[in-house]
């Protein structure tokens, strides 16, 4: 059959559907997306509009030369009509400060107002652009630039682009530590209307990361080891790997280690093995049993102990738990464990795998709205702030989600939810790199495989 999106092969679709991957060039960035976002075959006119800084401009020349393609700048005045649009933002600021990126943000609006109209139906606007951290502040300015786009384009996927060894280079003099970009992706259809709104969107302006905390790469890629019989029955349990790597960061030994929402207990295990307490509660009767039985199994040491009790966690008080050092958790992402065919569930259905956490209305795997679920989770953090230390941290494990074609940036959201009460440290991401690739969206759009996930790591705010 005839791919009508992009014609190429099943085996080329493929590995552009995993949501990370390593940075290798410029050139080859650009190549990889003009191949896969546009139709090569003479079908549709081969046009493409750019903006970029010098060197992408020259990469992006060559690349299109190679292609057959017409490539158009921004300031163009009669552009045909466009099959993909690639705006390269990176080395766009040379100084991290608000004001200047709200003039490049005038500008990117500015050039998708001005050429909406010649982007053909159904085709794709790709962003490539970062978050700053510079001078003790941390700017997430992706974030909030892909909140503003969503205002006139219909949303539809990310992926994270990783630097191999650690630091982003940066063509002009400011030191980023920041070794990941994103790649934010629009499509103009029927959902669409090319008008944005400029309103802020509140992520401007957070604070400085911790001094003790400057990893060299921010992110983690795991290949955690099998998960055990009683372990699978859990249908989203993290890999105590990444919980250990963040408890060993944030914490000490001997420290209170808590997490509101259990599952099978990999926090505390977690915690366990590290020579942590580890508490928490969950609401399933059935993981807490599997939970308390991996934890009563682990032969932890005379100064370490641990308590996990059934309870919605948002009925938590002071007489449940000694003061909170550390909170490491995960919610359910929203209701997806709900959705027919969501990613994953057709497989456990076969084996015949626990699909939901449970039909209980007090889980929040089970909030049909979008909102409600969102302020119910944040009143959670919310309620365990009164319990946690002064300064102590929560890292919270999320990802943005797809649900029917439309983007919910979850983890973006409850970035900006918390910040009345957290402060907010740059993102860390752990990379999925264990799980068999799906040709999701084959020959008519493109949806990725979701394989990496937001560490969002907060510090408590002092009580004013
Ligand atoms: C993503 S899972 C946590 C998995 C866990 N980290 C692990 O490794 O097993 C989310 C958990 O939240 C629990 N949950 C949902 N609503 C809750 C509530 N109101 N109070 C406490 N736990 C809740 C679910 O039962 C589910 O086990």
């Amino acid at each position: 059959m005839r791919n009508r999106f992009n014609n190429i092969t099943s085996k080329e679709w493929l590995p552009f559907q995993k949501s990370w991957f390593f940075h290798q060039s410029d050139e080859a960035l650009y190549r990889s997306n003009l191949r896969f976002f546009m139709r090569l075959d003479g079908s549709l006119p081969k046009h493409v509009l750019y903006w970029g800084d010098p060197e992408g401009l020259k990469q992006m020349r060559r690349v299109c030369r190679e292609l057959g393609i017409t490539l158009h700048g921004p300031k163009a005045r009669h552009v045909p009509a466009l099959q993909f649009i690639f705006l390269d933002l990176r080395q766009m600021l040379d100084t991290a400060s608000v004001t200047a990126y709200r003039r490049l943000k005038d500008e990117v609006v500015g050039i998708l107002e001005r050429h909406y109209a010649q982007l053909i139906d159904r085709r794709f606007l790709a962003v490539a652009h970062r978050n700053l951290i510079s001078r003790g502040r941390y700017l997430p300015f992706a974030w909030d630039l892909s909140q503003t786009l969503a205002t006139g384009l219909s949303r539809k996927d990310e992926k994270i682009g990783c630097y191999p060894d650690g630091r982003l280079p940066s063509r002009g003099r400011m030191p980023f530590v920041v070794s990941n970009y994103y790649l934010s992706y629009f499509r103009k259809d029927e959902e669409s209307t090319g008008r944005f709104r400029m309103d802020a969107t509140g992520y401007l302006g957070h604070e400085a990361p911790p001094a003790h905390f400057k990893p060299d790469k921010n992110y983690l890629i795991l290949r955690p080891k099998r998960r055990g019989q009683d372990e699978i029955l859990h249908p989203a349990k993290f890999p105590e790997e990444i919980a250990r790597y963040f408890i060993e960061k944030f914490s000490l030994p001997g420290d209170n280690i808590f997490d509101p929402m259990s599952g099978t207990c990999s926090t505390q295990l977690a915690a366990l093995q590290t020579g942590r307490n580890g508490y928490g509660t969950e609401l399933s009767d059935f993981f807490l049993k599997i939970g308390r039985k991996r934890l009563s199994d682990f032969p932890k040491g005379d100064n370490v102990t641990y308590r996990v009790i059934r309870k919605d966690a948002r009925k938590i008080t002071k007489r449940d738990f000694p003061p909170i050092d550390y909170v490491f958790t995960s919610p359910p992402y929203w209701d997806m464990l709900n959705m027919k065919g969501a990613e994953n569930q057709a497989a456990r259905k076969a084996r015949g795998l626990q699909l939901n956490y449970s039909d209980d209305r007090n889980d929040l795997g089970n909030i049909a709205d979008y909102e409600t679920f969102v302020r119910e989770l944040r009143d959670i953090y919310f309620r365990l702030w009164r319990y946690m230390k002064p300064g102590a941290h929560l890292t919270i494990i999320v990802k943005n989600i797809k649900k029917k074609g439309k983007r919910y940036p979850l983890a973006f959201d409850l970035a900006r939810q918390l910040a009345p009460r957290f402060y907010l440290l740059p993102e860390f991401f752990w990379l999925q790199d264990d799980q068999r690739l799906a040709p999701y969206g084959y020959g008519y759009t493109w949806v990725s495989n979701t394989f990496h996930q937001y560490c969002l790591t907060f510090r408590k705010r002092p009580d004013e």
